[in-house]
């Protein structure tokens, strides 16, 4: 029930509407990669830069420091985490290609990770006090890195997209 909207989380609900992933039901359903509503065209060819392999390993350090816990050390998160728990929270999900982390741009994403989720009774910590943005980023280096080229074009769109909107 969202009653009583505060304006961050007024704020979170209107980013994942533009980033098309305002519905967990509507997102953990379908992954098809059809153009999202309202997106503007963006240049043909645009291409996702090539990763930097130390910031990835860094990442990969860190991933499994903070985050594989609750993500898993294979990235593949709780094994049934399409099903919500009793209070209405979701289990963490994968972060490799079959999860949904890749329909969001970077700058939504370092919120997440840094602010905390909008998602309700969010299970997922913020980690502002612990990691810097620089290091956030290189976490998320790491997951692209186990993106197919699909996921990795489509994430790398929503994130210019992201930029251009700001
Ligand atoms: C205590 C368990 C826990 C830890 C530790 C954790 N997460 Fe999560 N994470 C979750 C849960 C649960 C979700 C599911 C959505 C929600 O509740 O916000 C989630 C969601 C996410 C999402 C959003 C995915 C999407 O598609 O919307 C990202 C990105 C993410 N986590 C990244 C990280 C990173 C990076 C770390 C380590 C720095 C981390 N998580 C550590 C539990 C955790």
């Amino acid at each position: 029930m969202r009653t009583a909207l505060k304006p961050l989380a007024l704020a979170a609900i209107v980013l994942s509407a533009l980033t098309g992933c305002s519905d967990v039901s509507e997102t953990t359903t379908s992954f098809s990669l059809v153009p999202l509503p309202g997106s503007p065209t963006l240049p043909s060819g645009v291409a996702p830069p090539d990763l930097d392999p130390e910031r990835v390993a860094a990442g990969r350090v860190l991933y499994a420091q903070f985050c594989a816990g609750c993500h898993g050390a294979d990235l593949k998160g709780a094994a049934d985490w399409k099903v919500p728990n009793d209070d209405g929270s979701y289990p963490p999900p994968p972060q490799d290609s079959s999860g949904h982390t890749w329909h969001h741009g970077d700058g939504l994403l370092l919120e997440i990770v840094l602010e905390g989720s909008d998602f309700p009774e969010s299970r997922m910590p913020p980690f502002g006090g612990q990691l810097s943005e620089a290091e956030v980023l290189s976490i998320l280096d790491f997951f692209k890195s186990t993106w197919g080229p699909q996921e990795r074009t489509r994430q790398w769109e929503v994130t210019l997209r992201e930029g251009a909107g700001s």
